[in-house]
């Protein structure tokens, strides 16, 4: 049997999240979120925890001689030990907390990256990256004389694996791909296609800002390198992301910002770094947010991750399904079934932005623009899109309304 949440689970998980109770009216309509690819909605225990810590905890970490000092940093360090676990990294060691996503990938290219990429290597990534796994990439190759491939997608939104196994025949010295794609709810292969590639002796970074919220993550398992993803968008607060990485790779790497905590000395002529993984965080770090980050991740693990998937792709399967009752609409990604929580669309000759004006006026909450992909909106042909995105909390009611939105809009706009 299919492990997944019945409906009175839904009426429950939803009591935990106070924005459903404080935020429902807009001219008596309730709030409909469906954003959630762009920042999840956080649950009582994850703003409690960051109310407490402030309340009863808060002094900085791995400085102080005191009771506070050395509490909050057994809170800080157990909520590494959190990450650890939820990941299946092996140690506490190779989880290095960052801002976010974006963070963590410019630290791989700015530290891995200039120390192990010259002149001709080619870094692989895909047509249906984020932003974020794309520029830093692109600031690393114009300063080393590296050379980008993209590997394609085909015309339902899926990786070609027979255009990456071409690539990686190249110099290729780094594949960095996501794990699900922002746009297209496509999941990628990630295990496989680390494994293609630490044949054709390249490091791997995956992108799971898609990934981990939404689905059982084991990173040795997958066997990649480097793994990252954002606090925000898995129940937990902003300005808190980690990096996984491992140990091997992490201790050969040159810090990534200097400062205070990721030293063992400093003397007026050098310094020497301090152990994993703190050499990474320098400056007083997110304590606060990381420490609610371990909440999030309490909260997602009592629900179970495998229920989290399953309930999500069977929102994608109806809301697919129900969508095609919109006229000329046009959705973009592979069929129901083979996606994530994730749909991209457009009403023919209606301008997203007017889509989601529309729906917003039901107090409907989607994301219109190109969702920090334009490389992947010209390969569809199109300069922008509709998308919605599902987590824990949305029903099929809602999908009901999305769809009765749309229907709305269409009319409006001919
Ligand atoms: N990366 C986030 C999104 O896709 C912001 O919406």
């Amino acid at each position: 049997m299919i492990e997944t949440f019945k409906p009175e689970d839904i009426i429950n998980i939803r009591k935990d999240f106070p924005i459903f109770n404080n935020f429902d009216k807009l001219n008596g309509k309730k709030l409909i979120y469906l954003d959630s690819a762009a920042t999840s909605q956080k649950p009582s225990v994850v703003i409690d925890a960051l109310h407490s810590f402030y309340s009863k905890s808060n002094a900085n970490v791995h400085r102080g001689i005191y009771t506070l000092s050395e509490e909050a940093t057994i809170k800080y360090e157990e909520a590494h030990k959190k990450v650890a676990g939820f990941i299946n990294a092996k140690s506490f060691r190779e989880i290095v907390f960052v801002r976010n996503t974006t963070e963590a990938i410019n630290l791989v290219a700015y530290s891995w990256g200039r120390k192990n990429i010259g002149k001709g290597d080619v870094i692989i990534l895909s047509q249906m990256e984020h932003h974020s796994n794309i520029v830093p990439w692109q600031l690393l190759a114009r300063e080393k004389g590296a050379v980008i491939k993209y590997t394609e997608i085909d015309d339902k939104g899926k990786l070609r694996i027979d255009k990456l196994e071409n690539h990686l025949k190249e110099k290729v010295k780094l594949v960095a791909i996501t794990q699900m794609s922002n746009v297209l709810g496509t999941i990628n292969p990630v295990k496989e296609i680390t494994s293609m590639a630490h044949k054709a002796g390249a490091t791997v970074l995956i992108d799971g800002a898609q990934g981990v919220p939404h689905e059982p993550t084991d990173v040795q398992d997958i066997g990649c390198d480097f793994y990252a993803f954002s606090g925000h968008k898995m129940l937990g607060p902003t300005g808190i992301g980690v990096l996984y990485g491992k140990k091997e790779l992490l201790n050969d790497m040159p810090p990534f910002l200097g400062g205070g905590d990721m030293i063992k000395s400093v003397s007026f002529e050098e310094a020497r770094w301090n152990d994993l993984p703190w050499k990474f965080e320098a400056g007083t770090p997110a304590i606060a947010e990381g420490i609610a980050l371990g909440s999030a991740i309490d909260y997602l693990k009592s629900l179970g991750m495998a229920k989290v998937k399953n309930y999500e792709k069977e929102l994608a399967i109806y809301a697919m399904d129900k969508l095609r009752d919109v006229d000329s609409i046009e959705i973009y990604g592979p069929p129901a079934g083979e996606r994530g929580g994730i749909i991209s669309f457009n009403l023919k000759d209606v301008h997203p932005h007017d889509v989601a004006s529309v729906l917003s006026s039901e107090n409907i909450a989607i994301r219109a623009g190109h969702h920090c992909a334009q490389p992947l909106h010209d390969r569809l042909g199109v300069t922008a899109s509709s998308r919605a995105s599902f987590y824990i909390y949305n029903t099929i009611d809602e999908i009901d309304a999305l769809v009765n939105g749309l229907k709305k809009a269409r009319k409006i706009y001919g």
